[in-house]
């Protein structure tokens, strides 16, 4: 796989040049990952069917799984969707820009490719200033999935993106890490009350705040009827290593069998928020739920690196604030079907 293009590009002020070389590859079909402040996204052309296939075909993502359309006003958001309830406008008046998306039913020229056939499109107003310019400079709302192979750990530094990617993407726009460091927020507006279906950055209580008692019933994962948000794959958001979690009880019995694996050679790895574990490769985690956004996939890349035989992650608080992380360690943790 040959090396990507790569171009290094200030967070805070971004060189409009930069911007409108990358906007031109967008309009000429290409692909452009860019950071948005929760991971980088994959960029392409919203409203052409082909440079969307290219996303797919590129992160080897299953065709039934939908892509966000990131936009850089509220009334470019406004023309993809065929209906902007009070909800909607109460919401992104409160969290955009920012790491939030609505599901909204779609305008007809919205691509089926893009919505995986779906009736209802993604939305989303990122507030990095290099997203912003760079849909600002191309004048089309821009397709982007997370810019990593499908079902591999989400990228928050360009490094990541290209040793995910390589070849497969046209150019990558380098900012540096993205400051949240999870994916935004996911809020289906299209029912009767709003339902989250991805928890993330902005909480629950935060939009409850705003639009009232939201739809609580349980996202279905895989193999429960239908898929209201494809991407929920149960095993998302995971490194190729077995990742198993633990709660603080079990540290001692855990203690004992990571000294058994390392005196066998095997390289073990840990993400921990209490007392240290045996092992070389114990990585301390921040106490705080944001904290912890921002570190999560940096240190699943690094233990993956290692090609560690086993990752263990403790437990994070079961509390409404640590949510998203919590959701996205389960997810890391839960094997893949295919593998056994
Ligand atoms: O923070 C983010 O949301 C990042 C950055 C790049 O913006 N993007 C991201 O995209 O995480 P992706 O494709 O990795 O995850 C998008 C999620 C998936 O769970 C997908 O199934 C869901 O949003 N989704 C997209 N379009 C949808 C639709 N029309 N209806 C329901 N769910 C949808
Ligand atoms: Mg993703």
């Amino acid at each position: 796989m040959s090396a990507p293009r790569i171009l290094a590009v200030s967070a805070e002020h971004p060189d409009p040049d930069i911007l409108r070389s990358a906007a031109q590859v967008l309009r000429d079909g290409g692909l452009v990952a860019f950071p948005t402040e929760t991971v980088y996204g994959l960029g392409a052309n919203a409203l052409d069917p082909c440079a969307v296939a290219r996303i797919f075909s590129a992160k080897g993502r299953p065709g039934f799984n939908p892509v966000i359309a990131h936009v850089h006003t509220i009334l470019a958001a406004k023309a993809l969707v065929s209906d902007w309830p009070l909800a909607a406008e109460t919401l992104a008046a409160a969290f955009w820009p920012g790491p939030l998306t609505l599901v909204l039913p779609k305008q007809p020229h919205v691509p089926d490719t893009l919505t995986a056939g779906a009736p209802a499109v993604a939305v989303r107003l990122p507030s990095h200033p290099v997203a912003l310019g760079l849909i600002a400079a191309a004048g089309l709302p821009v397709a982007a999935p997370s810019a990593n192979r499908s079902s591999a750990v989400s990228p928050t530094t360009a490094q990541h993106v290209a040793r995910s990617l390589g070849s497969r993407v046209d150019l990558i726009l380098d900012a540096g890490p993205t400051g949240v460091g999870i994916e935004s927020t996911v809020v289906d507006l299209t029912g009767s009350a709003p339902r989250i279906l991805r928890p993330g950055p902005i909480g629950q209580a935060e939009i409850e705040a705003l639009v009232g008692p939201l739809d609580r019933r349980a996202v279905p994962r895989q193999g429960e009827g239908s898929l209201l948000s494809p991407g929920l794959l149960d095993r998302h958001y995971a490194p190729a290593a077995r990742v198993r979690l633990f709660d603080p009880a079990e540290r001692p019995m855990l203690a004992a069998e990571l000294r058994g694996l390392e005196a066998e050679g095997r390289i073990v790895g840990g993400m921990l928020l209490g007392d240290d574990l045996p092992g070389k490769h114990m990585l301390r985690m921040p106490d705080e739920p944001a904290g912890y956004a921002r570190a999560l996939y940096a240190a699943l890349h690094q233990l993956d690196d290692l090609r560690c035989h086993l990752i263990v992650i403790e437990m994070v608080p079961d509390q409404i604030l640590w949510a998203g992380v919590r959701d996205r360690i389960v997810r890391a943790a839960t094997m893949d079907p295919r593998q056994g």
